[in-house]
């Protein structure tokens, strides 16, 4: 080999040389990227975890929150008849009529669970009626109708401060379940449409099961005598559309106030 030659081989080698030294730091480079992209990919997952984790803290305690108001707002409900001494059954079988009339009438499943959940609060203004009256054998006197009705509007007034929807459909139920279709009932003599939809089926729901239950006051009525009622009160005391329904889907109310018998 000439020394030009010896020459070139040297440079190729060093070249070499070189050229592995480089590509041994560029893998170690490589590898350092990817121990750091594991590490972050596993403080992300674990992140990730604990926010799933959060997340179903959260959802667990928002069931919480909801089964709560349902069960306070069923107590309360049941609270308010048992001071007229009326059976828990019967607010049980009125949430089960408003929703069936409810869904018939076009309401959709959400709203109408909700009204079955409020309608059994209709009669919570009557935590504040005296036991004197409330429980009197004895049929009423102007004075004591006067007072009795005040139930509606005192139930108003303890839920109409409420921000959440279920109390609030319920303040609504309260005031507006002895609304009448004609325009005679109370507290406010609304008419028609005027009367909140809620308050047009639990009027039904209600009356429908105080009829056909024994109270203080009276014996139970037949059947044959409550659809009569029903049939004239059409566009009267209750919404004609709603007495339609009423009709049109009377085996599941029977079926309903079959399965909850009073004892
Ligand atoms: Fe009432
Ligand atoms: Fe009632």
């Amino acid at each position: 080999m000439t020394v030009h030659e010896n020459k070139l081989v040297s440079e190729i080698e060093s070249l070499k040389a070189e050229f592995i030294k480089t590509t041994e730091k560029l893998i170690k480079d490589v590898k350092r990227q990817d121990k750091i992209m594991a590490r972050s990919d596993k403080r992300q997952q674990q992140e990730y975890d604990e926010l799933q984790v959060k997340f179903a803290e959260v959802e667990t305690l928002q069931k919480e929150i909801e089964e709560t108001q349902k069960e306070v707002v069923f107590t309360m409900g049941a609270i308010g008849e048992s001071r007229s001494k009326e059976t828990g059954l019967h607010v049980k079988r009125v949430a089960e009529y408003s929703k069936i009339l409810a869904l018939s009438y076009g309401l959709d499943e959400k709203e109408a669970e909700m009204l079955k959940q409020a309608s059994p609060m209709h009669d919570i203004g009557k935590v504040a009626i005296p036991d004197s009256i409330l429980n009197k054998p004895e049929p009423f006197n102007p004075q004591d109708r006067e007072i009795m009705d005040t139930h509606a509007q005192l139930g108003f007034d303890m839920l109409k401060m409420s921000n959440r929807p279920l109390l609030k459909m319920a303040a609504t139920v309260a005031h507006e379940h002895h609304e009448k279709y004609n325009g005679n009932g109370y507290p406010q003599g609304l008419k028609g449409e005027e009367i909140h939809i809620y308050g047009r089926i639990t009027a039904l729901a209600d009356v429908f099961d105080a009829l056909g239950s024994d109270r203080v006051y009276k014996k139970a009525w037949n059947d044959e005598k409550i659809f009569k009622m029903f049939k004239e009160e059409r566009g009267e005391h209750f919404d004609p559309k709603l007495i339609d329904i009423f009709f049109e889907n009377l085996d599941k109310f029977l079926a309903v106030r079959d399965r909850m018998k009073d004892i």
